[in-house]
């Protein structure tokens, strides 16, 4: 029996982070044929252990001869990390999905959301990129209605957790939220302004265009996974005050008109969107009904007053679908294709 048949040798860098515990997690909910797992994360993890099926193995420092003989590695740190090692780790033979922003508008290197675009996978020169949490909660909703009826124009609004900014963003909300109830000034350090019951229009950093790194992200990443280069998307990204899950507002033009009806038809029937949208019982999804769930929820949808434009509002675990979930996903379809 051949190594493969054993199951794969797996690494993790940055399995100590937000994102990075809950990639252990899934491999573990999905059965994902581990064979061998390596954690890895900074030097300032050495001597750190995670649970990984029933018993604690050691946290290692990334570095590029812990990629020897690994299959595939996740990679969830910091996209300059990323920019060095995953290189590294493809040359010593390893499939990389890489979690950072750093390779996913890279011509030669597929930007995956398996339900949506898996077809991308069969190009893939080692790299595969994950897109940002945000934006795979976005082409969940819009995919099945653009097939459905064609996309003319998107305007989105979204509502993102401190969790997309990792542990610091968890820790911040927790830290904020304890120095009001003592009855101190919150002080901000990782988000632009205090975040505790509060609302900032701002996610990551302000581009000369006033537009900010996370909305051009959206854009560009939704027109790449959708193979739409013209596609018409406007966006405001905001932080809120929520611990892990990213909601969106969005209004759409669809090429030719859908009603309501059929729009909840279209979304329900397609892979890993659930609509709950009943407004005669305030029935709508929340952050909180997503979390740990892999499932993009999907509601208000509903026409606009005075177009045939149609408003939806959709909810996404950051951590999981849009983040350890859609990478698991991403290994799963290449060796079910036996791209790897
Ligand atoms: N959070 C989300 O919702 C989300 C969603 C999609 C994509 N992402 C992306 O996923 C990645 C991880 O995000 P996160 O939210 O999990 O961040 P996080 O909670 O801050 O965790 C960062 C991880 O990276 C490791 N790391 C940092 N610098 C390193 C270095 N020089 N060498 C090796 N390891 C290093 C950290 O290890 P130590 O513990 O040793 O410092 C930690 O394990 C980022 O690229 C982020 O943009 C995040």
């Amino acid at each position: 029996m051949g190594e493969k048949e054993n199951g794969r040798s797996v690494a993790i860098v940055g399995a100590t982070g937000a994102v990075g515990e809950v990639l252990l997690r899934v491999l573990e909910e999905r059965r994902f044929p581990v064979r061998e797992l390596r954690p890895l994360a900074s030097a300032r993890s050495t001597g750190a252990s995670v649970r990984f099926a029933g018993r604690s193995v050691e946290v290692r420092e990334a570095r590029p001869e812990a990629f020897d003989g690994v299959d595939f590695v996740f990679f969830a740190a910091t996209g300059s990390l990323s920019k060095e090692l995953a290189p590294e780790a493809v040359r010593r033979g390893a499939i990389v999905i890489d979690k950072s922003s750093t390779w996913r508008m890279d011509a030669t290197v597929p930007l995956v959301v398996p339900e949506v675009n898996a077809d991308a996978l069969v190009a893939h020169k080692g790299l595969v990129a994950c897109p940002n949490c945000t934006t795979i909660g976005f082409v969940m909703a819009l995919e099945p209605l653009r097939r459905a009826a064609g996309l003319r124009r998107v305007v989105v609004t979204t509502m993102q957790a401190v969790s997309g900014a990792g542990r610091p963003g968890l820790d911040e909300l927790e830290a904020q939220v304890a120095a009001i109830g003592r009855g101190q000034t919150p002080r901000a350090a990782t988000f632009a302004a205090p975040i505790a019951y509060n609302v900032i229009p701002l996610c990551e950093t302000f581009l000369d265009s006033a537009y900010s790194t996370e909305e051009v992200k959206l854009l560009h990443e939704t027109r790449k996974i959708m193979a739409l280069p013209d596609l018409d998307v406007t966006m405001t990204c905001v932080r809120v005050p929520v611990p892990v899950g990213h909601s969106a507002s969005v209004l759409i033009e669809t090429e030719r008109p859908l009603t309501p009806e059929e729009a909840r038809r279209a979304l329900a029937a397609f892979p890993g969107v659930e609509v709950i949208d009943d407004p005669s019982h305030d029935r709508f999804p929340t952050p909180t009904d997503v979390v740990g769930r892999d499932t993009v929820l999907v509601g208000r949808i509903r026409k606009d007053l005075l177009s045939s434009r149609l408003w939806l509002w959709e909810v996404c675990d950051n951590l999981r679908k849009g983040a350890a979930t859609n990478a698991v996903q991403i290994a799963e379809e290449m060796m079910r294709r036996a791209l790897c």
